[in-house]
């Protein structure tokens, strides 16, 4: 077999060679992913019953069923998931075209596709968002488009690791705090969508820490420590986020607790030895993360008075 060949965006590096020791583990977990994936269809999931025409009927706030942090929390997530273009750019040229990736990167593309048709289709026929807004919204979004610096091999597949994880989490969250049976199952599906996913990213993580600990550990500080979900171009991002951090949607306590800490006892990092002193040096960083997020957590808590003032 002849080895991959790079695009000509992307220069031979050890990280590459490391991409490439780990090809027939990709090739297994894409195998394994398609065993386990369910197919659904996203019409078995939406309130049809409860649309009425929008020219007839214009769309305003009393209509809305969901508590408003809800709503944003909905119409947040399904933005970002609206920028799918940008991310499947991004996953194709990080690889070469000839690498176990492309087979991952169409199918993953078509089912994270489903989901912003399935939660568009949901808040429209519940009239549970602004019709135009979203659409406005939507396009100033898609203008912008979304890049992060990830470029690195190693850092794509930590990142989207805990960015499927992250997303998993913010989505079942969201379902859950609707109280609403449709949208409860609705997010469920998708959640579940965003677990495979990320079972799939973290396996790709797990061989290359196998084989090269110290690399990847240098890579994984670089991520965690400039972390930030694909949402950023989104208008009024920042109002929306802080409305989903105080709402319990995701916030700094969830990505320590529920992402951060799990990624690190899953990849076993503090029990990796045999490491470089860079590598051992990423490791102390990597174990602090934690509780320094716990810290700023606490801090924006008290801030937006979720925890009482310190005396
Ligand atoms: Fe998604
Ligand atoms: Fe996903």
């Amino acid at each position: 077999m002849t080895p991959p060949t790079a695009p000509a965006t992307l220069e031979r590096s050890e990280s590459l060679d490391l991409f490439d020791a780990v090809g027939d583990t990709i090739t297994e977990l894409v195998a394994t992913h398609k065993s386990r994936r369910e197919h659904w269809y996203f019409q078995d999931f939406v309130p049809w019953e409860a649309g009425r025409n929008f020219r007839d009927e214009p769309w305003d706030e009393s209509q809305c069923t969901l508590a408003p942090e809800v709503r944003t929390a909905l119409v947040l997530n399904l933005l970002t998931e609206d920028n799918l273009p940008y991310y499947h750019a991004r996953l194709a040229t990080a690889f070469p075209p000839d690498s176990p990736m492309a087979d991952w990167s169409g199918l993953w593309t078509a089912e994270e596709g489903q989901h912003a048709i399935a939660m568009r289709c949901y808040l429209l026929a519940s009239r549970n968002c602004d019709p135009r807004g979203l659409e406005n919204d939507r396009m100033v979004t898609v203008q912008r488009g979304w890049k992060n610096d990830f470029v690195d091999p190693i850092e794509v597949f930590v990142y989207t690791s805990a960015q499927e994880l992250a997303t998993r989490i913010s989505h079942r969250n969201a379902g859950v705090l609707a109280d609403d049976p449709v949208a409860y199952e609705l997010m469920s599906r998708v959640a579940a969508d965003e677990n495979h996913h990320f079972m799939f990213y973290r396996g790709v993580v797990t061989a290359m820490l196998e084989q090269n600990p110290s690399l990847v550990l240098d890579a994984m500080v670089t991520v965690f420590e400039g972390f930030e979900m694909p949402g950023t171009g989104i208008p009024k991002y920042l109002r929306r986020a802080i409305a989903m951090a105080k709402a319990g949607v995701y916030n700094l306590r969830i990505h320590a607790d529920k992402v951060v800490s799990p990624l690190m006892r899953d990849w076993r990092i503090g029990d990796l030895t045999d490491l470089t002193p860079a590598g051992a040096e990423a490791q102390e960083k990597l174990m602090a993360m934690p509780d320094k997020l716990l810290e700023a957590a606490e801090h924006f808590e008290r801030r937006v008075g979720i925890l009482p003032k310190l005396a």
